[in-house]
């Protein structure tokens, strides 16, 4: 698909504007298909772990827009597509990006995260330092657009905020995973130098960064258990 949309498909405000429907009439899927499909899908996504040890080799660009592209298609409340995903490769922002990260990771390993926090992560053999963040090809830095900034200045607020870019992410995680990468969400905090290295505007807050790329040769991950379906799920 095409990266660049004809002028009159491209996004602009609809606020306010009224009701305009379009049929909408996808093949219906037979429940064999159907189950065969979640089955499948069910154990490819078990197979996602979060990578933390990343290999420096490449990986197509075009692959990374694709998942990018994804994640956009997530709903979001009021169709108001609050996120911007900025795209990192150069390896000058990449390092800039991590001794930022590592200064407040610093300071959280060393106690501003409190023991109860500390206690948390232990399991996962996480610690401040960030290789990741200049060992692997590409970040994906998620931002979340707290209002929508019209370029006269104008502001108008933005609803469920939150919701709509976790979805987002979990859509580009997916799709970044049954693309053939591996990719970590990582949340320093506080993440505000993420808008201040990146040069974002005033209505965008980091969300989380996001390497990507293929696992280090010889990756370990932290021998974690999912809950079973039978601790997720209520039927009523
Ligand atoms: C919102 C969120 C924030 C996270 N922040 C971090 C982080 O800052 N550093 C990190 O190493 N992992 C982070 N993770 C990854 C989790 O630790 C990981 O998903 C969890 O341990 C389960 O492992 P799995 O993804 O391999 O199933 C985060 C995940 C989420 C969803």
């Amino acid at each position: 698909m095409s990266d660049t949309t004809p002028e009159h498909r491209r996004w602009s405000p609809t606020h306010g504007e009224p009701y305009r429907p379009t049929p909408y009439r996808p093949v219906r899927v037979p429940p064999e298909e159907s189950l065969a499909r979640a089955a499948r899908l069910r154990q490819r996504m078990d197979e996602r772990r979060t990578v933390r040890a990343f290999s420096p080799d490449p990986v197509p660009d075009q692959v990374l827009r694709d998942a990018i592209a994804c994640a956009a298609t997530a709903p979001s409340g009021a169709h108001q597509q609050p996120w911007t995903f900025v795209l990192v490769k150069d390896p000058e922002v990449r390092r800039r990006i991590r001794e930022a990260a590592e200064h407040e990771e610093e300071l959280s390993y060393d106690g501003r995260l409190g023991e109860e926090w500390l206690a948390a992560l232990r399991p996962l053999g996480t610690d401040a330092v960030k290789a990741h963040m200049t060992d692997a090809p590409a970040l994906i830095v998620v931002f979340q657009q707290r209002h929508w900034l019209g370029e006269d200045g104008t502001k108008r607020k933005h609803y469920y905020v939150d919701e709509s870019v976790g979805i987002a992410v979990g859509m580009l995680l997916s799709a970044l995973h049954l693309s053939g990468l591996a990719a970590l969400v990582h949340t320093p905090s506080p993440m505000r130098f993420l808008g201040e290295v990146l040069g974002r505007p005033s209505n965008e807050k980091a969300f989380a960064v996001i390497p990507v790329g293929h696992p280090a040769d010889d990756c370990e991950v932290p021998d974690l258990v999912r809950k079973s379906l039978d601790q997720v799920l209520v039927e009523v």
